[in-house]
């Protein structure tokens, strides 16, 4: 069977037991802020298992990418040294939300692994949850005789609250779980030690398969755990395993999910990849593994960066790189020669690849171009720690963490790099300084959120504000939230004319009018699904009615924005191509903001044509009509979909004329295109490889630019005096005064010349010293120190000391022959610093032949000259 062969045979047998079946969520995940990346199916479901929403369907199963390299779940120095891990992977599931339950899930199990896939029973073993008493968990009696029903008691194994209790995070639903594990081994190994014994035990041939987990609870913040109201199963199987285990391999990488990629590699690098456990065979697997994540996590809509999810992408880059930079030998980009194989062997999956694989491509070749840049910096860098950790023997931790840090060098390969060159690194040191970085980056960004107090049970947080701005509510929960020196509550509301930022659309603000008083609303966001209300403060009595209130102006001016980038979107998308996707959109009171793919400047003629088409749309005040309908019917339409983005099986719709505009949309939008007035790009930049960025404004914002745009010409044209031609009057003034800067040049080169022969006349002789110290005036600083210089040309055995005062400020300048300095060891910066500085009040430096200095008190500049004479 191939692998596409036995994904489909998973939902094809659970779409037999009634279950719909659903698209993968994105990888990368937006309003949680538990979460960057989906680590679990059960991600897209949370709110369904804690009761926030009804599932659409009370059984789903589907297959997820998943990605676990930050956070509770973090395999990734693991991935390509073992033959199991990864980075990216799929995993089968299928759920219940408060339907069947521990009886149904583990007979099915055994049906599909058994009678569909044909698993020989005799390899299979499975846990259960032994129980914990400091939880207060009993055992899983349910599992267990569930599983007697099906499988000799031998073969089930119990197992403790690390392996047999599932939870998603810190916080969040969980509950007790029973594993399925598959023993791989040849017969003669398995008459040796039974399989039992290597359960659990990361014996790479005895592995989980399938987690069957039973949500029961809710972990909470404080630690407790609250039983749900309703039970639910989740399961998860990982999908590279399984087909490993039917296709009868001893690695994931030797199935046809990786087989195409590893050729590929050995094609680009002209090496052979012989599944070992060399550095050689590591680099292979690594690739093979990091390419799918990266290219996913990108076309999902992730650009790698220095922060947060952006910044995971970039390590397993960097991974990448360093390894078949290192161990492959290859010093170019590799990783954007993958892009076609796993595009094309993904085409059907998740087409999202596919579609972009131009632009993924294009900003990983960019990304591992950079990198490569730093990697050889970096080697010149480890070249030069090495020679200083000679004596010691040792790289210390901060050399070592600088190396990560900067320069991207995992502590493995410096470990390495240590001992080729017969030195240790101090790893004490290096988990120091680690440490300190990981409580820098989590005081710079931790929040702390107490866990939510429920005023109203199980009512759903309804949105009535595209229709409405004011409603009569009732808050439903709130809870505290404080970190970086602020304190918030957020606030649910049963029901809502906020709209909470998404879609590039900011939150509403406004207030809560509760018992006569007012609470400031300070922002709206999205968790999840749960629209959140943030606020400074709260009385103490929250119950009763409330009434909410957005402040109108404010979603007026971030709507006419929204719906302009739409207008915008459309019209990028006939003046450069289709290509054009929206990588990234801010919508606010005060502009708009769109991201998109674009792999050239957009040129100021594109910018007017765009400007043009926008503008005329809006001048045809076209009725802006919103639908909703079934995802299927709307792409049907012609509509826009962005990647990266989860829809639901019913979307809405917005459309500016079907011919111009259609796109899937929940943000906020105007009746028809005309109320937005005018619109005009304000910049073009480059955001990213492959990414441009639009600015602009529309409505109120537009109108402001042009009447403060017009106010400061025609304050230029008044300091003009009204020339008949402005851009004549400025290019004459130009012209002027470059002829004037160079007359002035001119004059001050030859008002020098005399200040210096003056000078030369003043040079008196101290202890066989010239010496010339004066007050001069010159127009600039530069000028002073120049001239100071300039003396040695003209006396032998000099000291020369000169102020000036320009606008009230001292400067000084000190020249010292190098005759003097070497006779008498007199030093101008010293002198600078020691003696003249504190006389002027300021500060300064230099050389030993010449120095200056600057400072606010010019009644000092004579004794400056007495204090220089003085030590001579
Ligand atoms: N949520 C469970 C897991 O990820 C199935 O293992």
């Amino acid at each position: 069977m191939t692998a596409a062969e036995i994904r489909q045979q998973f939902l094809d047998f659970f779409k037999s037991k009634g279950h719909t079946i659903v698209p993968s969520a994105p990888v990368v995940l937006k309003d949680d802020p538990t979460l960057l990346f989906t680590n679990a199916g059960m991600n897209q479901f949370k709110d369904y298992f804690l009761g926030n929403k009804p599932a659409p369907s009370p059984r789903i199963a589907d297959t997820q990418k998943c990605l676990r390299v930050s956070g509770k779940h973090n395999d990734l120095e693991e991935v390509g040294v073992d033959t199991y891990h990864h980075t990216l992977f799929e995993m089968l599931g299928n759920w219940s939300f408060g339907d069947y339950f521990k009886a149904e899930a583990i007979a099915w199990s055994w049906e599909l692994l058994t009678e569909v896939y044909k698993l020989d029973k005799d390899r299979l073993y499975v846990t259960v949850f032994e129980g914990d008493e400091k939880e207060g968990l009993p055992p899983s009696k349910i599992a267990l005789a569930e599983w007697k029903k099906i499988l000799p008691e031998e073969r089930i194994i119990f197992g403790n609250k690390k392996d047999n209790f599932w939870e998603m995070g810190d916080t969040g639903p969980c509950g007790p779980c029973t594993e399925i594990h598959v023993d791989c081994r040849s017969n003669e190994e398995r008459v040796k030690i039974p399989g039992k014994d290597l359960v659990n035990n990361d014996h790479p041939q005895v592995i989980e398969i399938w987690n069957n987990v039973f949500i029961q609870y809710n972990r909470k913040k404080d630690g407790t755990l609250e039983p749900l109201p309703a039970t639910h199963v989740d399961t998860g199987m990982g999908f590279e395993r399984l087909v490993r285990v039917l296709q009868g391999k001893q690695s994931n990488y030797d199935t046809d999910v990786f087989t195409g990629t590893l050729a590929a590699i050995e094609k680009i690098t002209n090496k052979k990849y012989t599944a070992g456990d060399d550095k050689e065979s590591i680099a292979f697997r690594v690739l093979a593994d990091h390419i799918r994540a990266i290219s996913f996590t990108i076309a999902d809509g992730q650009l790698p960066s220095n922060t947060g999810a952006g910044y995971v992408i970039r390590r397993i880059l960097r991974r990448a790189v360093r390894y078949y930079y290192s161990y492959l030998d290859y010093k170019q980009p590799l990783l954007h020669q993958l892009l076609p194989v796993i595009a094309k062997q993904f085409e059907n999956v998740f087409p999202e690849l596919n579609a972009q694989k131009d632009f993924v491509g294009k900003v990983i070749k960019e990304e591992e171009e950079a990198f490569l840049r730093t990697l050889d910096k970096g080697l010149k860098k480890i070249d030069e720690v090495i020679a200083s950790s000679q004596s010691s023997k040792t790289i210390n931790g901060a050399a070592a963490f600088e190396l990560l840090d900067t320069f991207g060098f995992p502590i493995d390969l410096t470990r390495l790099i240590a001992s080729e060159n017969n030195l240790s690194v101090d790893e004490v040191g290096f988990e120091k300084e680690m440490q300190e970085q990981k409580n820098r980056s989590r005081s710079a960004s931790a929040l702390d959120t107490e866990d939510w107090v429920t005023l109203i049970e199980n009512v759903a947080n309804k949105f009535v504000g595209y229709d409405s701005l004011e409603t009569k509510s009732k808050i439903v929960k709130y809870r505290k939230v404080s970190g970086k020196g602020k304190e918030l509550y957020q606030l649910v509301l049963d029901t809502t004319p906020f709209y909470a930022e998404s879609g590039g659309q900011v939150g509403d603000r406004g207030e809560l009018i509760i018992k006569n008083e007012k609470l400031k609303i300070v922002d709206t966001k999205k968790e999840n699904d749960l629209i959140i209300h943030f606020t400074e403060s709260i009385p103490d009595d929250l119950t009763g009615e409330v009434i909410a209130k957005v402040d109108a102006e404010r979603r007026k001016n971030i709507t006419v924005h929204h719906s302009a980038t739409h207008l915008l979107q459309a019209a990028l998308q006939q003046v450069l191509g289709k290509h054009i996707a929206q990588k990234g959109s801010l919508n606010n009171d005060e502009n708009l903001r769109f991201d998109f793919s674009h792999f050239a400047k957009v040129t100021d003629e594109e910018i007017s044509k765009v400007e043009q088409i926008v503008n005329e749309k809006i001048r045809a005040n076209i009725p802006v009509v919103i639908k909703e309908m079934s995802k299927d019917e709307a792409i049907a339409m012609g509509a826009m979909a962005l990647f990266g983005e989860k829809y639901g099986d019913k979307v809405r719709v917005v459309i500016m004329d079907p011919a111009y505009s259609i796109e899937l949309c929940g943000g906020t939008h105007v009746g028809s295109t005309g109320e937005l007035g005018l619109f005009k790009i304000t910049s073009e930049s480059a955001v990213a490889a492959g990414v441009r960025r639009i600015e602009a404004v529309c409505g109120i914002a537009a109108e402001t630019l042009v009447s403060n745009t017009f106010a400061e010409i025609n304050t230029i044209k008044g300091l003009l005096k009204n020339p008949k031609d402005i851009n004549k009057s400025i290019e004459n003034l130009l012209a002027e005064n470059n002829t004037l800067s160079k007359r002035i040049e001119g004059l001050e080169a030859r008002q020098l010349v005399g200040i210096r022969n003056e000078l030369l006349q003043k040079d008196e002789i101290i202890n066989n010293i010239n010496f010339v110290g004066d007050i001069i005036e010159v127009s600039n600083a530069d000028a002073l120190k120049k001239l100071c210089f300039d003396l040695k040309n003209h006396l032998n055995n000099h000291v020369a000391v000169l102020c000036t005062n320009i606008d009230g400020k001292a400067f000084v300048a000190v020249s010292i022959a190098d005759t003097v300095v070497a006779a008498k060891g007199l030093d101008a910066g010293k002198i600078i610093k020691e003696h003249i500085s504190p006389l002027i009040k300021g500060g300064g430096g230099g050389q030993k032949n010449l120095a200056t200095a600057g400072g606010q008190n010019v009644a000092n500049l004579k004794d400056v000259i007495e204090k220089v004479k003085s030590l001579l």
